[in-house]
């Protein structure tokens, strides 16, 4: 048998692309492999009884292993009830250390648009495109929600962009439920903050998230719904992600109609 020679580096990194793998996650590798090797863990023996935690917002200092996720959302829900303004959201959510994201991702992606705007889109997650510039929607489905938006004469300046997780998930891999928990206090103070006329979900995953629905995009897009901040109601559509609309563009005609709406209300 002819051994197959070793692949070269490019090949390699080909490969770790084509499953996926476009970031590094530490400066140094891990062999996992080797790991299998190490002796076994000593047996786990069972936690003294502690005394019931207080129920105060802890503080998550930074440089910490990353918070239980209770601590951690009680922590972000503390945090983004302080912040005034979305400047002081901004910074407050660039030193909060709760969210082990904000650790694998470049930089975090905060928003784009006018905060003055009457309209609100809000997504899922950054992507790689998102990742690098520190803006949300500027990759390819970025590109598409322009044209949308375009279509019922809006653009950046009218309107306010942002995402529930503002950090990539690595290798765009969906967020966990803790990681969604623990970022929505976030987005909650940001729509507060913006306080637009009207608020759109992008796709399930915002649309479950902000609306407390669990019903499938198919049945809540295009249906209106209430957004409680707190101050005030907010009308909130669900439409399609750009994504989905890019992956399966005979929903495009549903999301005309969904932009039709929108353009409505706004004129209304
Ligand atoms: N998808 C999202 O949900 N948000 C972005 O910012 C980009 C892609």
């Amino acid at each position: 048998m002819i051994a197959e020679p070793a692949p070269t580096v490019r090949e390699l990194l080909a490969f770790y692309l084509e499953a996926g793998v476009d970031c590094a996650l530490a400066e140094e590798p891990i062999d996992r492999l080797a790991e299998l090797d190490a002796p076994p863990a000593p047996p786990r023996v069972a936690p003294p009884v502690e005394a019931p935690r207080p129920i105060t917002a802890p503080t998550v200092m930074r440089g910490e292993v990353a918070p239980a996720p209770d601590v951690a959302i009680a922590s972000a829900r503390e945090t983004a009830r302080t912040a005034p303004t979305l400047e002081a959201l901004r910074e407050l959510m660039q030193s909060f250390e709760g969210c082990a994201l904000k650790h694998t991702a470049t930089r975090l992606v905060f928003a784009d648009g006018n905060p003055q705007a009457r309209i609100m889109f809000v997504g899922e997650a950054p992507g790689r495109d998102e990742d690098i510039e520190g803006l949300p929607f500027v990759g390819r489905s970025g590109k598409l929600l322009d044209l949308m938006i375009g279509a019922i004469g809006l653009n950046r300046s009218t309107a306010y962009i942002a995402n529930v997780i503002p950090w990539r998930p690595p290798g765009n891999r969906t967020p966990t439920p803790q990681e969604t928990q623990i970022c929505l206090p976030f987005i909650q103070r940001q729509i507060e903050l913006v306080n637009p006329d009207v608020l759109v979900t992008l796709g399930n995953p915002s649309t479950q998230t902000l609306l407390g629905t669990r019903e499938g995009i198919m049945r809540t897009r295009g249906r209106w719904f209430d957004y409680e901040t707190g101050q005030r109601t907010i009308r909130a559509l669900p439409t399609f992600h750009p994504a989905y609309l890019l992956r399966s563009p005979s929903y495009k005609r549903l999301a005309w109609q969904d932009l039709r709406a929108i353009a409505k209300v706004l004129a209304g």
